[in-house]
């Protein structure tokens, strides 16, 4: 069954900033004196105990943390105006979560590996308004679901060791996203008022909007690449529901834009809970709007080329970056490799194609049209981006500084990165945002 309800008014989307959990994020003098006293940094035997728990994790970790989010959510409703409802009932949060906590039992003796990802669910975090206070009430759901799960096999000993390794991790978070709300201009969410709407497709629209209250402007300037997050008042849930929206325009002062793909479902997936009711938006309406934030983005010093695969909607920060660089004549050369099930879907097609004539050869690019059995015209492809196929130029492999930005499915992903490792590029140039939750 449709949510989408041809009735869904849009009051109930602007509901007043009533509920206190994700209305404000005060700023906190010392954000870690939420964590214990009798927290002490990890002995060699506590490390030992949390390693030794990895195998245990790998085989029952998403049965601890769904039963910890059951437990959590249950005991906390106020907590579900920011968890996803449909990431719960998909199975895609715990699977995250249980992933994140085996990788970090498994990297307990040297977590350098874990840093982009402690990087994004700090980002992801404080996109959502977590508060230190919140890692005591996860800290108590997950001692208990591992109790429950576990049984005798979680020994005293092995408690003792998760306990103080738990907020050893809480502490590298709480500190992360404290630095994120430091920079963020403004804590929770920003009324704000949609100025234009433009249909880019069947399914994927452009909303531009502006603050309500004038005194946010000019507007925090995000890094082409960022996202900001939307949340919506869903009825049949009675709660809020955030998403994440990568900012789909070069920063300006005064609007910023999305490019959201509207969700429909299909005979037994119920539609997309927010892309939905926001697509039932338009011109006057008011959203709810967090600080932007995200790493994926161009470095300070920026290189001579930079090449940007974008799959479907994931060409949002890709666009963002490019109508960006080419605002200057010394920006980086752009190869632009856009993904696409046929000519409907070929989103922004007009504005890259300008580009590409305006710049003087800055810019090139090329879409695959993987739905369509044949293509004619300047630059387009029949079938999936095929790395091994692209030539040595698109994929400026001369260039050993060349970066590489990959947005699409998951599937997509995959598989332009190992193309690319194929074909010389060193991954640490490689840059991947992923549009779902966990491991990209
Ligand atoms: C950093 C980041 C940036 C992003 N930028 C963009 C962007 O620029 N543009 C954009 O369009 N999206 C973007 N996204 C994705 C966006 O945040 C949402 O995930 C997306 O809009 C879907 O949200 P939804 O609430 O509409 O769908 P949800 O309700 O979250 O559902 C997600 C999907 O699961 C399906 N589903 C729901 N319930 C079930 C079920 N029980 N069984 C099976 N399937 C189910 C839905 O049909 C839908 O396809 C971004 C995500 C991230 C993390
Ligand atoms: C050490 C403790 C924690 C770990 C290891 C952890 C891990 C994760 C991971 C792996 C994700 C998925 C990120 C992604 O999208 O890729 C995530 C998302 C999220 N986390 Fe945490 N987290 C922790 C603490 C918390 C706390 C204290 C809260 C607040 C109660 C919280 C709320 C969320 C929310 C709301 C999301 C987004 C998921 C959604 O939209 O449903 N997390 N976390």
């Amino acid at each position: 069954m449709s949510l989408l309800r041809t009735t869904l008014r849009t009051s109930r989307l602007a509901r007043p900033l009533a509920r206190p959990f994700s209305a404000s994020v005060p700023k906190m003098s010392n954000p870690t004196a939420i964590i214990p006293a009798d927290v002490v940094p990890l002995t060699e035997e506590h490390k030992a105990a949390v390693l030794a728990t990895a195998p245990v994790l790998a085989e029952h970790g998403v049965k601890v943390t769904t039963q910890m989010y059951k437990t959590m959510l249950g005991n906390n409703p106020a907590l579900r105006d920011i968890f996803s409802h449909s990431a719960q009932t998909t199975g895609a949060q715990p699977l995250a979560l249980a992933q994140s906590v085996y990788g970090y039992a498994a990297n307990i003796n040297d977590l350098t590996p874990l840093v982009p990802v402690v990087v994004r669910i700090a980002e992801k975090h404080a996109a959502l308004g977590v508060k230190p206070e919140h890692y005591a009430t996860v800290a108590e759901n997950l001692i208990k679901a591992l109790q429950t799960v576990l049984g005798d096999a979680f020994t005293p000993e092995l408690q003792t060791a998760w306990y103080h390794a738990y907020w050893q991790l809480a502490k590298i978070f709480i500190e992360a996203e404290a630095n994120l709300y430091s920079i963020g201009h403004w804590q929770g969410f920003k009324e704000f008022e949609i100025v234009s709407r433009h249909d880019e497709s069947g399914t994927i629209s452009s909303f531009e909007f502006v603050p309500k209250d004038k005194s946010q402007l000019p507007l925090q300037k995000y890094k082409p690449g960022q996202f900001v997050t939307i949340r919506v008042w869903v009825d049949e849930l009675g709660c809020y529901q955030n998403r994440h929206y990568t900012l789909s325009d070069a920063p300006q002062a005064d609007k910023y834009r999305v490019s959201i793909k509207r969700e429909d479902g299909g005979a037994d997936v119920p539609a997309g809970l927010v892309s939905s009711r926001v697509h039932a938006l338009k011109v006057g309406d008011t959203i709810q709007v967090a600080f932007p934030v995200g790493s994926f983005v161009l470095p300070e010093t920026l290189p001579k080329n930079i090449v940007l695969f974008s799959g479907g909607v994931g060409i949002t920060p890709n666009l963002s970056i490019l109508n960006t660089v080419t605002q200057s004549a010394d920006g980086p050369n752009v190869s632009w490799i856009q993904g696409v099930r046929n000519a409907n879907e070929h989103v922004f097609k007009k504005h890259v194609d300008d580009l590409v004539a305006s710049t003087g050869g800055k810019v090139q690019a090329q879409a695959y049209y993987s739905q369509v059995d044949a293509v004619e015209g300047e630059g387009l492809h029949q079938g999936h981006v095929d790395v091994a196929a692209l030539s040595p130029e698109a994929l400026a492999l001369a260039d050993k500084d060349a970066l590489y930005y990959v947005c699409g499915p998951a599937g997509f992903m995959h598989s332009v990165q190992e193309g690319l490792v194929a074909r010389g590029v060193d991954p640490k140039r490689i840059n991947i945002e992923a549009f779902h939750a966990g491991d990209a």
